[in-house]
């Protein structure tokens, strides 16, 4: 129940990069963002790039380091008029330390 999950500290993951974790089986990114701190699914739907190895661009899109399709960091969706998205994960920083509801992640549906 709630956010009880530790994931990692804010400090393992410096401004404006990514790191990749898996739990119960399932792999996201946390991306940090000015120190606002994003979680996404790491598959990306075209041929399973992994999205934390890839890079943010300007306008805030994950770009997928196999193919460039791009996902909004906050809200996974593709760049107007492209239909693709990611998940993403409701995170908490408490004391440094970033938590997940662990509950979300045990009834995550890969795909
Ligand atoms: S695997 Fe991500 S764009 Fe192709």
């Amino acid at each position: 129940m709630g956010n009880n999950l530790k994931v990692c500290s804010t400090s393992e993951i410096p401004k404006g990069e990514m790191r990749v974790f898996s739990k119960h089986g399932v792999q996201f990114l946390i991306y940090n963002k000015n120190n606002e701190f994003f979680a996404l699914y790491n598959h990306c739907p075209h041929a399973d790039g992994s999205l934390g190895e890839g890079m943010v661009n300007e306008e805030g899109y994950i770009m997928c380091p196999l193919h460039s399709w791009k996902f909004h960091h906050k809200t996974g969706k593709a760049p107007e008029g492209q239909d693709h998205s990611v998940p993403t994960f409701d995170i908490e920083v408490r004391n440094n330390e970033i938590y997940f509801d662990e509950q979300q992640l045990m009834d995550f549906d890969e795909f």
